[in-house]
This record gives structure tokens, C-alpha cells and sequence, in this order.
């Protein structure tokens, strides 16, 4: 996602913190952050090329096939495993359950990696295909401006919803996701939390949906140099929308998990 996505995935989860999560976000946050985590979510995107080994961790690409495999597509360029965004969820979860114990971790960092990470896993195209770079070399027109398809999804269908839709307020819009997760949406979040890894998260699960709705959705009837518009706007945007809640709703979940649980197993 871009900086409003991100944002707004981070508000949501906010409101769904558990007091206990919400004290250890609060002690974590860097004196910059003003007591909220959303104003940190971007910050991965900002060191992505200055932490170059990181940037690998935004996403995870499959051989052009519509399902995801942790052995065979968590890794970078290197081939090492576990370099894709699946593989950083779980390890920075890790690197927080030793909040409170003496540990090497920047635990600060690891909170900002984390928040922003289960962000991109839930944009569909972070799981996409590796030779369209998840839609970066597919150059496409949004309305009557030149863009890729990977941009279109990180931003354009967000902005385009902002300005027509929300009276070109971001909060306008997450008031609206919040009002629909106690709304429409209110019996899925048990579904959408029903995660049984004890202390590992479901991030592969979450990829794993990400693959899907890029084949049904992201990639359907996209070619090289089309121009996107209404017909895809209207059937896109209820996509994009889920997925932001949904992403809310999961870090809310990995992080009360995490400063909830009672810490005898270590
Ligand atoms: N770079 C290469 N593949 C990517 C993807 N799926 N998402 C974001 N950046 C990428
Ligand atoms: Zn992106
Ligand atoms: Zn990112």
C-alpha cells in the first residue's frame, strides 16, 4: 500500500487493541510517533532502499501461478528463505515476544516492521507474479493518467475512492471501514481472526487469499496499456476495502496475542 493505505490499517487496529497491547505499542512508539501507531506505518516504504536488504520484505512473487507456496516463493533474489513478507511478519512477531525480557531486538523497529508488513501482505498484488514484478511492468492508464497496475492497487483505487466517495478525507473514509466492521462485516471478523498457530501467525494464510484476489481481481482482464476505469473501479474497490480492514483487524490480533499472553512458555 501506499502511506494513506498503511495509515488506515493501522487506525483500524488501533481501535481493536487490547488494553495490555496497547500500553506495550504506547512504551515502544518512538517519541515521534505522538502516542499513535499510525503515524508509523509508513515508515518501512521511507527506509526500504537505505536498509536495502529489507526491501524484499514488502512482498513475495509466485512462478505466474495462483497459489502461494512458503518454500518454493519466500525468498529474495539470493535465494535465501524466508526473505519475502511471510517470512518478516513471523519474525519480527518472534522478535516481540520478548518484550519485557532483556533482548538485543530493537523492539521499536520491530513494531514498525511489523505493522507495516501485515499492511502489505493483505494488497493483493505484494503476492503476485514474478515476472510483472506484482504489476510494476505493467503499464496501464488510471482514467487518463499513465500508471502501473501495482501502483493502481497500492494507491489509485484508495485515492479515486478518497475523492468521490469520502469528500476527499482519509478519515472519512476509515470512519466508514470502522462503521462497516461493526456493520456488515461484524460476522466475518471472527472468521477473519480464526487463526490456530499458537505463536507463529497466519501471514502464509494471508498471502495465500492475497494470490487469489490478484488472479480474480488484480490481474482479470488487465493488459498491457489498457485503460482502467469505471468498469473497474466499481468492482475493484469492494476488494481493496476488505483487504484494509481485514489487515486492521489481523495486526490487532498478532499484537494482542503477543502482549496478552502470559509469557510462562517463553
Ligand atoms: N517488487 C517485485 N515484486 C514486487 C511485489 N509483488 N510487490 C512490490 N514490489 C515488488
Ligand atoms: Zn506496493
Ligand atoms: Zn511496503
Amino acid at each position: 500500500w501506499g502511506k494513506e493505505g498503511h495509515i488506515m490499517v493501522c487506525k483500524i487496529a488501533e481501535k481493536y487493541l487490547s488494553e495490555k497491547a496497547a500500553a506495550a505499542v504506547q512504551a515502544l512508539l518512538p517519541e515521534s510517533a505522538g502516542g499513535e501507531l499510525s503515524t508509523v506505518c509508513p515508515w518501512a516504504d521511507q527506509v526500504r532502499w537505505h536498509y536495502h536488504w529489507s526491501s524484499p520484505l514488502h512482498y513475495a512473487n509466485t512462478p505466474q501461478v495462483c497459489n502461494f507456496k512458503y518454500s518454493r516463493d519466500c525468498h529474495n533474489s539470493r535465494g535465501e528463505q524466508g526473505m519475502c513478507v511471510v517470512g518478516a511478519i513471523n519474525n519480527y512477531t518472534e522478535q516481540l515476544y520478548s518484550y519485557g525480557q532483556k533482548t538485543s531486538y530493537n523492539l521499536t523497529e520491530s513494531l514498525m516492521f511489523l505493522a507495516h508488513f501485515v499492511g502489505d501482505v493483505h494488497q493483493p498484488l505484494h503476492v503476485g507474479y514474478e515476472d510483472d514484478e506484482g504489476g510494476n511492468t505493467i503499464v496501464v492508464h488510471w482514467y487518463r493518467r499513465k500508471t502501473n497496475l501495482h501502483h493502481v492497487w497500492d494507491v489509485s483505487i484508495i485515492d479515486t475512492e478518497i475523492k468521490d466517495f469520502y469528500n476527499k478525507s482519509m478519515d472519512t473514509m476509515v470512519e466508514a471501514l470502522k462503521t462497516n466492521l461493526t456493520g456488515g462485516w461484524s460476522d466475518d471478523i471472527t472468521q477473519w481472526e480464526n487463526c490456530e498457530n499458537k505463536r507463529a501467525t497466519c501471514a502464509n494464510d494471508y498471502a495465500i487469499e492475497s494470490i487469489h484476489y490478484s488472479c480474480n481481481y488484480a490481474y482479470k482482464d488487465v493488459e498491457q496499456d489498457i485503460t482502467l476505469g469505471d468498469d473497474y473501479f466499481f468492482t475493484r474497490y469492494p476488494v481493496v476495502e476488505k483487504r484494509l480492514a481485514q489487515a486492521g483487524i489481523r495486526l490487532a490480533l498478532i499484537l494482542n496475542r503477543i502482549f496478552d499472553g502470559d509469557k510462562v512458555d517463553d
